[in-house]
């Protein structure tokens, strides 16, 4: 059963939550987010199990100051005019990714970019106690809309997790706006709880909006990571010249003579598949190899996002420009 706690009693008892790797449901000023230490890639996993998303999207990284921020990701003088005058507050930014960022790429889905924000309210003094960000989408199933009371949040993932903090009704009630900085320009990802014009007038230019490939949303597949390899499904065996992606607790035929090889679970766990995905994807990648040969993993479960990852991997590139 989850436990609906009031905000101003729950810091310790999220936090504990938190550090043991699980998640939690928490108040911001936008929407109520379902939160988990972003360096941990099982518990992050765990938000794409009780969401039931179907494929892994780019997740917020949540901060409480800007020196945590900077640790992430990086800023530069135009990005922190807009962190100075919006922050705290419904502003997202996507940066580039810092190269020792302790980010699990599960947070950023494998992307050389962070969405970076810092929440008012609860969600600060969490993260301020972890000392960690938090990775955090909306506290919505997939395919639902975002939920700005507690009450909402229990109805849609109550069964699924262990604890709703509850702040009452978010002010803003309305996702974050999310802007990525581009060199000198900015492009407009998603309206939202900052006015577009209110942004442009701080940055003393325009927005501009829609990405190159009249793609809008974010989080698209066309900037997302895709091998150097190719990527060979549901292998029965390893060809020659092919690295190995294996699955579970099976031996591939002639996995003995891949060029390089890592399994994603060998306890068939898909928690932790999918924590290695994006790193084991990148190792092998970086072997040379031609092709990856990838073992089946079931389809249930987190084996869903995972098979919709691994079937984008290995799509044709140039079918992958306008892939949802
Ligand atoms: O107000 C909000 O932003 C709420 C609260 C909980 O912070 N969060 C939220 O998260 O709306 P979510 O996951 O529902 O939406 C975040 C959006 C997704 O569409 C995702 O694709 C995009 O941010 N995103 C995350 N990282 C990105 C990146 N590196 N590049 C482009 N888009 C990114
Ligand atoms: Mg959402």
């Amino acid at each position: 059963m989850v436990e609906i706690v009031k905000s101003r009693d729950a810091l310790a008892q999220a936090l504990a939550l938190i550090e043991a790797g699980d998640v939690v449901a928490i108040p911001t000023e936008t929407v109520y987010g379902l939160a988990a230490d972003a360096t941990n890639g099982r518990a992050v996993a765990r938000i794409f199990e009780a969401k039931g998303r179907p494929r892994f999207n780019p997740l917020i990284a949540h901060v409480s100051s800007s020196a945590m921020a900077e640790e992430i990701g990086e800023l530069d003088p135009l990005s922190r005019r807009l962190v100075e005058a919006f922050w705290p507050g419904p502003l997202t930014l996507v940066l580039p990714l810092k190269e020792k960022a302790s980010i699990h790429p599960l947070v950023t889905a494998g992307l050389d970019t962070v969405a970076v924000r810092m929440p008012r309210g609860f969600g600060a003094e969490l993260i301020a106690a972890l000392g960690r960000p938090l990775a955090a989408p909306s506290a919505n199933s997939s395919g639902r809309i975002s939920a700005t009371t507690a009450e909402a949040v229990e109805a849609d993932l109550g069964p699924r997790i262990p604890l709703i903090v509850d702040g009452g009704q978010t002010p803003v009630g309305l996702e974050s706006t999310i802007v990525k900085v581009e060199g000198d320009s900015l492009r407009l990802l998603r309206p939202g709880g900052i006015a577009a014009e209110e942004i442009e007038k701080v940055a003393g230019r325009p927005l501009s909006r829609g990405g190159t490939s009249g793609v809008v949303a974010p989080g698209m597949l066309a900037s997302h990571y895709a091998p150097n390899a190719a990527v060979r499904l549901d292998a029965q065996e390893v060809g020659r010249g092919e690295a190995l992606l294996a699955f579970g607790p099976d031996e591939v035929a002639g996995a003995g003579g891949a060029v390089a090889a890592r399994n994603l679970s060998s306890a068939g766990d898909l928690r932790e598949a999918a924590s290695n995905l994006f790193t084991m994807l990148q190792e092998l990648d970086a072997s040379g190899a031609a092709t990856i040969a990838v073992a089946p993993v079931p389809e249930t479960g987190l084996g869903e996002a995972i098979n919709d990852r691994l079937r984008r991997a290995a799509a044709p590139r140039d079918s992958m420009a306008n892939g949802q």
